[in-house]
């Protein structure tokens, strides 16, 4: 490269015309994943205090949702329940009821907008009394067991008609077994996005309180969800999930993992998501609301950065406002 003042990098980025013909990352809705909690409840939005914006919806408010979603050129909904805290149990049965909160849903989104794709949430934590992804027997969260009673739970929700089953357990060997199930029970073309690379981080806080599972858990995910300081067995376990039949992986959360979600992409070539979890978009709206940050730039920034490091697209409870950003 010749030195100033033959090259002058600010000659690319005197104008939007020259800075947009440079650009070396897109963004657009086909990017993102539109992440929605549903509730039982008839009420069609409730407000959940840690997530400013992000209501829990109703079925119905979620069908809706699935409709503006298609309009805006959303690909696809990331659905997660928020279940009465009297259904819940030891060992999480409303997880694998056909009839579910989350069934129910599948449907009524597939019939709103069949064009819409439907990714599920497979784990067990919004439907146990203890808050645990699985089944915990004398403080131990028993890997096999669990394994057992989330390929109920897919089964359940392939039927229902969901595109994408995302397990976000992070039992050993699960994907293996899932796709064993779909293969077998005839849902060749159901999609699994494994939550591959899964850490046990402080970002998921108001998740927990947006599904109701916050107040319920006890101790902590460490014996099965990552350790933040570990970069090589992230990329064993999305080698494991590829291998076990993973069509898309994940990394989660997002912007504190980039360096996570480009490792994955430069060493496997696969379809790779980063999740902007539930604490990243508290921590965007609280500083947006408080006039200490462009939250609309921040968003965009943020989901620019996901893509940036590699990643095809990004589950966020932002897409439908980035959507609208983009402008479809
Ligand atoms: C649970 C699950 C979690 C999230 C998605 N699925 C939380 C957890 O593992 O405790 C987090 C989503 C978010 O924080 O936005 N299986």
């Amino acid at each position: 490269m010749a030195a100033y003042p033959a090259t002058r990098m600010r000659r690319l980025r005197q104008a939007d015309w020259t800075r947009r013909m440079v650009r070396e990352t897109t963004l657009t809705p086909d990017d993102l994943i539109w992440a929605i909690v549903v509730s039982e409840s008839a009420d069609p939005r409730q407000p959940v205090a840690a997530m400013p914006g992000a209501d829990r919806l109703s079925v119905a408010e979620t069908a809706k949702a699935a409709r503006r979603a298609r309009e805006l050129g959303i690909p696809a909904l990331a659905l997660f329940p928020h279940i009465n805290p009297a259904k819940k149990d030891e060992v999480g049965s409303a997880g694998t009821d056909p009839d579910g909160l989350v069934c129910q849903t599948i449907k009524a989104v597939k019939d709103a907008a069949p064009e819409v794709g439907v990714m599920v949430d497979v784990a067990l934590d919004p439907y146990t009394t203890h808050g645990h992804d699985g089944v915990l027997r004398d403080g131990e969260i028993l890997n096999d067991d669990t394994v057992a009673r989330l390929t109920d739970q897919a089964r359940a929700f392939a039927e229902a008609g969901a595109d994408v089953i995302a397990p976000s357990d992070m039992m050993d060997g699960r994907i293996g077994v899932l796709r064993g199930m779909l293969e077998d029970d005839g849902f060749t073309n159901t999609l699994i996005m494994s939550y591959a690379a899964k850490y046990a981080s402080a970002f998921y806080g108001p998740y927990r309180e947006a599904v109701g599972s916050a107040t319920a858990l006890q101790g902590d995910k460490k014996t099965y969800q990552m350790d933040p300081a570990n970069i090589e067995e992230a990329l064993r376990e999305v080698e494991l999930d590829l291998e076990e039949g993973a069509d898309m992986v994940m990394v989660k959360p997002g912007l504190a993992y980039l360096d996570i979600v480009h490792a994955v992409k430069q060493a496997f070539q696969a379809p790779t998501y980063a999740f902007q979890v539930s604490g990243e978009y508290a921590m965007i709206k609280a500083a947006g609301a408080n006039g200490w940050i462009d939250e609309d730039r921040a968003i965009l920034e943020t989901l620019m950065a996901f893509r940036r490091a590699g990643a095809n697209g990004v589950i966020t409870y932002f897409a439908e406002h980035a959507a609208d950003m983009l402008g479809a």
